[in-house]
């Protein structure tokens, strides 16, 4: 079952609604693994949460509301993804780039082994990519490469920095014939351009935001993602993917009748504006009907008054938070919660 709630949005300044950062959050309590969340937010709405700010947390703790446990948000760790630091498609002929010559149990895929050595036998493992080894350069001139053996210990960083200032980059080894010439020269272990990302957005956007619990990530599990633990204040913690557990993603908006139309962007000088969407649960014992216009016009003057009464001044906009069948207020279903 799914929670929105998205109620009251206050702005400060009139211009855009800054439509273009909104994202609205979707709980959803029924638990699943990390994949078929995944799959269930790209069907239902955009994607797994992406937490990339203080507010995303803040937002996410309050829908969170009495839900005290953990929910896979959309961050994990992107491990078996290779890619060659020489990225230039034109480079490599059909299958080239994903020619592997592992030795026995690599890649390993540990969390700290990210860069790809060669061993002068040809066969290649995962390693710590801080760790100095000797470097395969190479330089391209079309379809061909010359590999520049140094035998001088630096980190794959270090290395690919080094390859890219003196020759084209890091060595790609694109099929057994390349393989074959570095190994006639070989006579150590040595960085080549393959390695891999850590932690990735489902999404696919990029954040340096991070919120992690203390001591985490651990690494529980070989393949990691991550949930956050609303026991915690939504601190992040990396668990086995397979878990079952609820989840949160995001997807657009829902035009809101009721601020229509929103200026264009464009056209309005930049004002800064800061928003806040603040949750509003409301016992109701007397079944009043919540979504009545002239109940929630009311609250809203309520609303308003109270802000004011905190200091906020007049530039401020109120309004409710539709949800996609139109109404504001949903009953909670306590039920859901209990089978959790
Ligand atoms: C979570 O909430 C339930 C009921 O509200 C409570 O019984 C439980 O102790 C809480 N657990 C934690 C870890 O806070
Ligand atoms: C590139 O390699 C091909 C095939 O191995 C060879 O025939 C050709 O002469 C090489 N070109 C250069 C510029 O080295
Ligand atoms: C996730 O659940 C699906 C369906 O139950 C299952 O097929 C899949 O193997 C699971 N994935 C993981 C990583 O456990």
């Amino acid at each position: 079952m799914e929670k929105v709630l998205l109620i009251i949005i206050a702005l400060s300044g009139l211009s855009a609604v800054s439509s273009h950062a909104e994202r609205q959050y979707h709980f959803v309590y029924e638990a699943k693994n990390m994949s078929e969340a995944q799959r269930y937010c790209r069907e239902k709405h955009t994607d797994l949460a992406t937490v990339d700010s203080m507010e995303v947390v803040e937002l996410l703790n309050n829908m969170a509301g009495q839900y005290n446990q953990s929910a896979w948000i959309g961050l994990h760790d992107d491990w078996d993804t290779w890619r060659w630091s020489m990225s230039d498609p034109s480079f490599y002929g059909p299958g080239e780039t994903e020619f592997r010559q592992w030795g026995p149990g690599e890649p390993s895929n540990g969390h700290d082994e990210q860069c790809t050595h060669f061993h002068r036998s040809g066969i290649w493992g995962d390693h710590d990519c801080n760790n100095p080894l000797y470097v395969v350069c190479f330089d391209v001139t079309g379809p061909n490469a010359t590999f520049v053996l140094i035998e001088r210990g630096m980190t794959w960083t270090e290395a690919q920095s080094y390859c890219r200032e003196h020759h084209t980059d890091l060595a790609s080894v694109r099929n057994l014939a390349d393989s074959q010439r570095i190994e006639s020269s070989a006579g150590g272990v040595y960085w080549i351009g393959l390695y891999r990302d850590s932690w990735k957005w489902s999404d696919g956007s990029f954040s340096s935001f991070e919120y992690w619990a203390e001591n985490e990530p651990n690494y529980i599990g070989l393949k990691v993602c991550v949930a956050a633990a609303f026991n915690n204040f939504g601190k992040w913690e990396d668990l086995d993917c397979g878990v079952d557990k609820p989840f949160i993603c995001y997807g657009p908006v829902p035009v809101k009748p009721d601020m229509t139309p929103e200026p264009a962007v464009s056209t309005v000088p930049v004002v800064p504006v800061s928003m806040k969407v603040i949750k509003v649960s409301v016992e109701n014992p007397n079944g009043v009907d919540l979504n009545d216009p002239a109940f929630l016009d009311a609250m809203l003057v309520e609303a308003k008054k109270n802000l004011r009464a905190q200091g906020l001044d007049d530039n401020v906009q109120l309004a409710w938070r539709k949800q996609p069948d139109g109404q504001v207020f949903h009953e909670e279903e306590e039920k859901k919660r209990d089978e959790l």
